[in-house]
């Protein structure tokens, strides 16, 4: 495996591959790798002859200033399991290899109601930064193939729309929520919880599946109310928001009807640690 720990290095890396005629598969992270992420991977591998990641803590894409300051970062056992599962180039820049001007008056995208909602409403400038990044990371790497987790619904949205609107010939491809044995979907703030928040954190994916076999004979609001009343139930657990919404324009819906396929989107305080999740519900 390949790291290159600036842009020069990883164009130089990627030069060759290219000229190889290698199908480059890739997988932008923060960081702070789990089993989420490692399935990325294996999706990379599976489709592609080369797989690219990036591990780069993107400091515009987070509101708040404690979230970034936490973030947890495990640089060498990233690297470890990287190299375990395939991985053939890792690009590690600082911040001053992708904002090289500064972090201030970057590029503005207006993705419109896809980004007035959820995540968009309820984290001002996040999606922009997660654009911002996501687009200078593309075209560094100019990848065949770009692997995103459907843990980050909204953010796939995104990604889809900035493919689109600027014409860049990759195909974005979402991949399965990985979830531990208890169900609680894999997140590198999951470390954060403590034990007892780690337990109760369970409770959130656990609703989501109940609220799915609800969703079988019960009106749309009920489930909405069911999911927002059993999370926020729970010691340590607050429901910043449950929405249920059209999978492709990511606006609400009130009947179950107004949507080929519905998918509930929620986040949760626990503690200090914010955890977001999703389910589609199959009527
Ligand atoms: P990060 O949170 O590190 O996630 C990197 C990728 O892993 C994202 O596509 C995310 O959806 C996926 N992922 C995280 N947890 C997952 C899980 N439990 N199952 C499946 N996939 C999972 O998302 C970001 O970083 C950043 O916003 C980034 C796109 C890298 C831009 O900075």
């Amino acid at each position: 495996m390949i790291v290159c720990t600036n842009k020069n290095a990883l164009l130089t890396a990627l030069d060759t591959l290219k000229t190889q005629g290698k199908i480059i598969g890739f997988v932008p992270t923060m960081g702070a790798l789990h089993a989420g992420h490692i399935s990325l991977i294996h999706h990379s591998t599976a489709e592609c002859n080369t797989t690219v990641a990036s591990i780069f803590v993107n400091p515009v894409q987070f509101n708040n200033p404690a979230d970034l300051q936490t973030y947890p970062r495990t640089l060498d056992a990233d690297l470890e399991l990287l190299e375990k599962n395939g991985c053939d180039v890792v690009f590690v820049p600082q911040v001053e290899d992708m904002y090289p001007e500064g972090t201030q008056n970057l590029e503005a995208y207006n993705f419109g109601t896809l980004e007035t909602v959820m995540e968009g409403a309820f984290r001002p400038g996040h999606f922009n930064g997660v654009a911002v990044v996501v687009k200078r990371l593309f075209d560094l790497v100019q990848p065949d193939k770009a692997f995103f987790g459907n843990k980050d619904f909204q953010q796939v949205a995104i990604v889809r729309e900035l493919v689109r609107r600027c014409m860049l010939p990759i195909e974005i491809v979402a991949c399965p929520i990985v979830r531990q044995s208890d169900g609680l979907a894999m997140s590198s703030r999951n470390v954060r919880l403590s034990p007892e928040e780690r337990t109760q954190a369970a409770k959130i994916s656990q609703t989501l599946f109940a609220a799915q076999t609800l969703a079988q004979t019960e009106i749309l609001q009920t489930v909405k109310q069911y999911v927002i009343d059993t999370i926020n139930a729970v010691p340590e657990l607050e429901v910043e928001y449950f929405d249920i919404v059209d999978n492709s324009t990511l606006q609400s819906i009130s009947l179950w009807e107004d949507a080929e396929q519905a998918v509930g989107c929620v986040a949760v305080n626990v503690g200090a640690v914010r955890l977001i999740d999703n389910i589609a519900f199959m009527r």
